[in-house]
């Protein structure tokens, strides 16, 4: 996959293109994220990319036709062009999962005021990390990045991205790691006894629990088999009884 980003500030992603998981996915060729300066675009010899808005109003807004001629030169029939905005749709796991699936992406990031609204005319799809306004859309274009790279084939494990929380619905059930007991704080005892089934459905039942206590909004749009919607039943009487 192709990630192309447009921004003002390129000097935003060094640390996050250059450590961790995304590092290694760029070094072994899973993802290539590119960065593209928007004041290259610039139609002006002090390459200015902002101006003030027609009809008033405070601070500065990001000009059009920088835009429309990266846009331009990067798009072709397999791009999906997205605007991240605090106006669009909200992103979540199930929408990274099907940018995984796309071979380019170009990522715009707004600041300041934000783009000249004709860059909607332009775009595929507005993304909004959160219900909130943040200074520009850098922070929220690493964060879509980030999300679909670790979905890319061999990115990490498979078993480990299909077990995460929200990938299928449920949170992750618990987790925990040496040492087994640290000043009174112990690990469930059923997790070291090394029986393989056990061990599955205490971890189905705990994600239907966590899932249940911490986001019961998720609920709505699982797609429940019989015995997901078992225990969850048994959760809701437990409960009920306390
Ligand atoms: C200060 S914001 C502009 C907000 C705009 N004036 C408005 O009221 O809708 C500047 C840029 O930050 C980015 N941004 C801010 N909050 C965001 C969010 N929640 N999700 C995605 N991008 C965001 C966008 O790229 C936006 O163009």
């Amino acid at each position: 996959m192709i990630i192309d980003i447009i921004t003002i500030f390129p000097e935003f992603f060094d640390t996050f293109l250059s450590t961790s998981i995304i590092k290694r996915a760029i070094q072994e060729k899973q993802v290539e994220i590119r960065l593209h300066q928007i004041r290259d675009y610039s139609h002006n010899k002090h390459r200015n990319i902002d101006d003030t808005p027609y009809g008033g109003g405070v601070g500065m807004l990001m000009t059009f036709p920088p835009f429309y001629d990266v846009i331009k030169k990067l798009r072709t029939e397999d791009s999906l062009v997205i605007y991240l905005s605090p106006q669009g749709k909200l992103f979540k796991q199930s929408i990274a999962k099907k940018l995984a699936k796309k071979s380019h992406l170009i990522l715009l990031c707004g600041h300041y005021e934000g783009i000249d609204a004709r860059v909607e005319s332009l775009i595929d799809m507005e993304l909004s990390i959160g219900d909130y306004v943040l200074t520009g859309g850098e922070i929220p274009a690493m964060i879509v990045a980030d999300a679909v790279t670790r979905l890319l084939p061999g990115v990490i494990h498979e078993d480990s991205s299909e077990e995460d929380s929200l990938q299928n619905g449920w949170l992750k059930f618990p987790q925990y790691t040496k040492p087994e007991t640290y000043e009174g704080h112990t690990v469930p005892p059923l997790l070291l006894s090394g029986h393989h089934q056990k061990i599955a459905d205490w971890r189905k039942e705990q994600q239907i629990r966590r899932t249940y206590t911490k986001r019961p909004d998720l609920i709505r749009s699982i797609k429940m088999d019989e015995e997901e919607k078992a225990i969850l039943t048994r959760i809701k009487a437990e409960k009920k009884q306390k």
